[in-house]
């Protein structure tokens, strides 16, 4: 029957993109892309608590790119989420958002279990990375 073959043919593909989706969101095994953060303020070793760059277009950019290649197979393109992960978006702006966001970017998430649900990137991306990702967010509308 052609309406059983069309549901099954959706089932198929309801599977295949849970298939794509949790591996890599149940082991990580996605290598984290280098992200090239020349061209911004160096900000050395020790950690701001606050986005030295907000509004900053380079900052901005660069945080474009490392977002789309490290965040948005979990929280979504363009930073609106499908619904894997927290819509970033909705972060608090300003010095509260930042202090959270630098939180979790450098040490990730794991459940109750000890099961990792967000990968940690600190020794992978510098800060300067990391807070051009901030200002890439930030800079995203919410409606
Ligand atoms: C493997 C999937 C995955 C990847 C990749 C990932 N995250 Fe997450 N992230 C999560 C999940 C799941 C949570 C929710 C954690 C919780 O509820 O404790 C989260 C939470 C967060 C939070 C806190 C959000 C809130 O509302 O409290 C921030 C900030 C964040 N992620 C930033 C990032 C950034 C930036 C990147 C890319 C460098 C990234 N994440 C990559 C899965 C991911």
């Amino acid at each position: 029957m052609k309406s059983t073959t069309f549901l099954g043919a959706l089932a198929i593909c309801a599977a295949l993109s849970l298939v794509h989706a949790v591996p890599s969101f149940a082991h990580g095994d996605v290598t984290p892309q280098p992200i090239d953060t020349a061209g911004l303020e160096p900000l050395g070793e020790e950690w701001r608590k606050e986005n030295p760059y907000r509004g900053n277009e380079t900052a901005k950019s660069i945080g474009e790119s490392g977002y789309t290649q490290n965040c948005a197979r979990c929280h979504g393109l363009e930073v609106i989420s499908g619904g894997l992960a927290p819509d970033l978006r909705f972060l608090e702006p300003g010095a509260t958002g930042d202090e959270w966001f630098i939180e979790r970017i450098r040490h990730g998430a794991k459940k109750t279990d000890g099961t990792t649900i967000m990968p940690p990137f600190e020794g992978i991306f510098n800060q300067e990375a990391m807070w051009a990702i901030r200002t890439y967010i930030e800079s995203r509308p919410t409606e």
